[in-house]
């Protein structure tokens, strides 16, 4: 058993602020500033509050993931990447299926201007396969594969194009760590206590310990510690799962 601080595995939570208002989200910040490794902004905070709530936790100290799931033809996506480079957040996501020409032209602009700005290169993820698609619903949108077949191959597409990682369910950090090492990140969402009796709409979980056991680097947590309650007891109990989780590699 190898030991772990508690900081190396707070790091490694990313809390999901799934909020629809600048005031709730900063209160979550506020609280769960350095209790958590990162706050995870996504599409309905960001078109509601625009780029000041990034600011704002960034002013703070605190690290943030920018989840806008980009995809569109490889130079709008480049420059969207690069404005998020601007607000120095520190990692970002790309739609795999967007193809490698985007995600290299992405990669390459947005290195290049945090290179230039002396800012530290932003983690940037690919998303294969959203978890809410099942097998019936690829076959609808022209898919020949089956989800597990395309997330390996658009992980595979993301890899060779130079992403820093992937988003993956539960399920498929085992098969992603194997295939492309121990450097390619994974975050994992869809995080449940294991004595959790939530009933949610998230179907493919895994419990913080088994996910980060398994090889996630990261996992997004939202509801977990956003409805217990008491939160920052839950986020305490998460932190521990992680913590047995690294020494249990
Ligand atoms: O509340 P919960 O822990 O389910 O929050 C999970 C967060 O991760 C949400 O912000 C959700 O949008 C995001 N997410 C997800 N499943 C994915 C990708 C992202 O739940 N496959």
């Amino acid at each position: 058993m190898k030991n772990t601080s508690n900081k190396a595995a707070s790091d490694k939570l990313i809390f999901a602020l799934d909020a629809d208002n600048y005031k709730d989200a900063m209160s979550w910040v506020e609280l769960l500033s350095g209790h958590v490794g990162m706050f995870k902004v996504g599409k309905e905070l960001f078109t509601a509050v625009g780029p000041k709530i990034v600011e704002s936790i960034k002013e703070r100290g605190q690290r943030v993931f920018l989840d806008l799931k980009f995809h569109d033809i490889p130079n709008t996506v480049a420059r969207a990447s690069e404005a998020a480079v601007r607000l120095n957040v520190d990692m970002f996501n790309v739609h795999a299926s967007g193809g490698s020409q985007m995600i290299k032209e992405t990669v390459s602009a947005a290195w290049t201007c945090a290179d230039k700005l002396g800012q530290v290169r932003p983690i940037i993820l690919a998303v294969t396969v959203l978890t809410s698609l099942n097998n019936a619903d690829l076959t609808e949108i022209g898919f020949q594969k089956d989800t597990k077949e395309l997330v390996f191959h658009l992980a595979k597409v993301a890899y060779s194009a130079g992403a820093s990682g992937v988003v993956a369910s539960a399920q498929d950090i085992a098969l992603l760590r194997t295939n492309f090492g121990d450097k390619f990140v994974i975050v994992t969402p869809g995080i449940r206590s294991a004595s959790s009796t939530t009933n949610d709409d998230q179907k493919r979980t895994l419990s913080a310990y088994e996910a980060v056991k398994t090889g996630a680097d990261y996992i997004v947590v939202g509801r977990p510690i956003r409805a217990a309650q008491e939160p920052l007891e839950a986020c305490r109990q998460i932190i521990q799962e992680i913590s047995n989780g690294l020494a249990a590699r």
